[in-house]
């Protein structure tokens, strides 16, 4: 008979093999499972507002219907900013760092995140998520939180998770010990485990690109995607079927589920790419390596890069490992020895 195992106990299962965590960093990843529900709720009935009329148009505080990728940047920093376990905060949302507001303590956590992932895709009914990073601070707890706090590499990650807003509410994460699948279950409020040990798959099905960018990628990507269709001069070629559905969170959860790439590389209109390196490719790019994959911006391991600026962009391919590796070897045979 299987265990019951909701993602408190789970959190609290994994902090008990941290003898010397305070419960602060358990408590901060409970924190982002109560925004993911604030945020499932609202992201399960975004059609409804229009067409029923419902009071949501003018929420309780009298505030106006926001956009829902509004929504769920403000769940993630109204849940996060009074409990006193984060230094500092950063969005895709927000231009610069959201500092915790005074009077409320600063803590030791830092929370990057991208908070509606997908949001192109939420008027026609497609799975969008949230994406999220969590390190110690480096700087000094008697101080508010820095730019320094939120620009680390993601070898200085201590949580990476994800959650994918489709036919199921899902939460992944982890902290360094395995990648875990919480579902929830609505009528409960509870993300229950669905998927413990996350691995990814020795056999990949899929392939995920935007091909109608072809004509403007390099010619080691385009000599890529021959291979992996079958049409290279390689004999190797991988049978792999195509899907793209335009949200991040959601072709990387079937990758890694069902086994494939995902990759959204540079083109002449996009010299960096066009996915996030702080709080997209880095959180993913932590989850898939727990997994058994790789993420890379095509020359180098995502986790390896010091992000620069907040909002930087970066080429991103990310998956199964063998099909990454042989990605950075089609770029590093075609396009850097030209
Ligand atoms: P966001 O909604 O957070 O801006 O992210 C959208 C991203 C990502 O989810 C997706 O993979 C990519 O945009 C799709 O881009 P294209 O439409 O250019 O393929
Ligand atoms: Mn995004
Ligand atoms: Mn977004």
């Amino acid at each position: 008979m299987d265990r019951i195992v909701t993602i408190e106990r789970h959190i609290i299962d994994q902090q008990r093999e941290h003898p010397e965590a305070t419960g602060a960093f358990s408590d901060l990843l409970y924190d982002v499972a109560l925004a993911a529900k604030i945020i499932a709720r609202e992201t399960t009935r975004a059609g409804l507002v229009e067409i029923l009329g419902l009071a949501g148009k003018v929420n309780v505080q009298g505030e106006r219907q926001m956009k829902l990728d509004v929504f769920a940047n403000e769940a993630m920093i109204r849940v996060n900013s009074f409990t006193g376990r984060l230094a500092v905060m950063a969005s895709e949302e927000d231009t610069g760092i959201i500092p915790i507001p005074e009077p409320y303590e600063t803590g030791k956590y830092v929370l990057v995140f991208d908070p509606l992932d997908g949001s192109s895709n939420i008027d026609v009914n497609v799975s969008v998520g949230t994406i999220f990073g969590i390190y110690r601070r480096l700087s000094s707890i008697d101080q508010a939180g820095t730019l320094a706090d939120c620009l680390q590499s993601g070898h200085n990650l201590v949580a990476a998770g994800y959650v994918i807003y489709g036919s199921s509410t899902v939460l992944v994460y982890t902290t360094g010990r395995g990648v875990h699948g919480f579902t929830l279950d609505p009528t409960m409020g509870e993300f229950l485990l669905s998927h413990p040990n996350i691995q990814s798959p020795t056999q990949a099905r899929y392939y995920s690109v935007n091909q109608a960018y072809e004509p403007y990628w390099s010619e080691g990507v385009k000599a890529y995607t021959r291979w992996l269709q079958g049409i290279g001069d390689e004999s190797d070629s991988p049978a792999l079927s195509g899907r793209y559905i335009g949200s991040l969170v959601a072709d990387f959860h079937r990758n890694l589920l069902s086994g494939g790439i995902f990759y959204y590389p540079a083109n002449t209109n996009r010299p960096e790419g066009k996915l996030r390196l702080v709080y997209e490719a880095i959180p993913l790019a932590f989850i898939v390596e727990q997994a058994g994959g790789y993420a890379s911006d095509g020359h180098r391991n995502i986790l390896d890069i010091e992000p620069k600026d907040l909002h930087q962009r970066t080429p991103f391919f990310i998956g199964d490992r063998g099909l990454v590796k042989r990605a950075e070897a089609f770029i590093s045979k075609y396009d850097e020895q030209k």
